[in-house]
């Protein structure tokens, strides 16, 4: 990664060192160099936990609701900001590419988007090696942060190579299955059942469960 690219590296190195304690960091860690799959995972360092009373600062303020998505491990207040910082680096994007100006509690679609990763996608996965799968596993382009991973406008070849060479071969099942086309988009590519359309859609589980385990699936 260039010297010039280091905001989102910044934040990420905050998130690994100084905020969050082990869950969210692990969600969250974002890639140090250009290996997308490989990212640089939360050092444990002896840095203050924000959501830690500590002497010498205000005691951390709780949570003011319970949060289910991206936010679902956040521990403290202070923890949203870090989160979501993390989140806007590992995309590459800043806060108002998912939230309108002046209301982050408004729903919009990519926020819809973003829980649904965080809910459906991420906790069916591991990656090969074993360990969490941070949003920056799979969002990364060129050694940067990237939403649009299958290229905008969406690039059919590209979508094919990207799954079969990062998603299938990078990633498996939580229980360590390996992943199939059809295990997340119900049939093969090329017959009639490919369902080309899963965000949003809440039968991933289901679908990766059932279907990888089939014989000759
Ligand atoms: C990729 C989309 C995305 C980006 C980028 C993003 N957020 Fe969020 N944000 C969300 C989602 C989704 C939630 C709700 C999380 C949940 O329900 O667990 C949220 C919730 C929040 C909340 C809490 C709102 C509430 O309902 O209480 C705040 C505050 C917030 N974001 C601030 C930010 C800031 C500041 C940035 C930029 C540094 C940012 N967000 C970037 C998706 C995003
Ligand atoms: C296992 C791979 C994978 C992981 C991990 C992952 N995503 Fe995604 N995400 C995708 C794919 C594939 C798309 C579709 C990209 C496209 O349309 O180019 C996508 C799209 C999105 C989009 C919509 C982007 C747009 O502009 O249309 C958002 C927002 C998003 N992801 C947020 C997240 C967040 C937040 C996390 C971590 C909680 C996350 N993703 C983790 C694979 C992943
Ligand atoms: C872990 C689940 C998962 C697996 C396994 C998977 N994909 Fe995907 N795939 C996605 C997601 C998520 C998207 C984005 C879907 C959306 O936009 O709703 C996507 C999108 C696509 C698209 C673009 C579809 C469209 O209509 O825009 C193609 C093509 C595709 N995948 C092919 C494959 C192929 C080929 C394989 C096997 C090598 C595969 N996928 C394996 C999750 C998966």
């Amino acid at each position: 990664m260039s010297p010039s690219s280091g905001t989102a590296c910044a934040v990420a190195l905050c998130l690994g060192s100084v905020a969050c304690g082990a869950r969210p960091a692990a969600l969250l860690a974002t890639a140090e160099d250009d290996r997308p799959l490989e990212p640089a995972r939360a050092v444990e360092a002896p840095a203050p936990d924000l959501c830690e009373p500590t002497a010498g600062r205000p005691a951390p303020q709780a949570l003011e609701k319970t949060y289910r998505g991206v936010l679902a491990e956040a521990r403290c207040q202070a923890e949203v900001g870090v989160i979501m910082r993390g989140v806007a680096g590992a995309l590459g994007v800043k806060c108002k590419y998912c939230h309108v100006s002046g209301d982050f509690e408004a729903m919009t679609d990519r926020k819809l988007v973003a829980n649904w990763m965080a809910v459906e996608l991420v906790p069916k996965l591991r990656t090969r090696g074993g360990t969490e799968v941070a949003c920056a596993d799979c969002h990364r382009s060129a050694g940067e942060g990237a939403a649009r991973i299958l290229h905008w406008p969406r690039d059919r070849q590209w979508s094919i190579e990207w799954m079969t060479t990062v998603l299938v071969d990078r990633f498996e099942t939580k229980d360590g299955d390996p992943l199939t086309c059809r295990g997340c988009h119900e049939a093969d590519l090329g017959s009639a059942g490919f369902q080309g359309q899963l965000i949003g859609k809440s039968r991933l589980e289901r679908l990766i469960h059932e279907i990888v385990s089939t014989p000759g699936g």
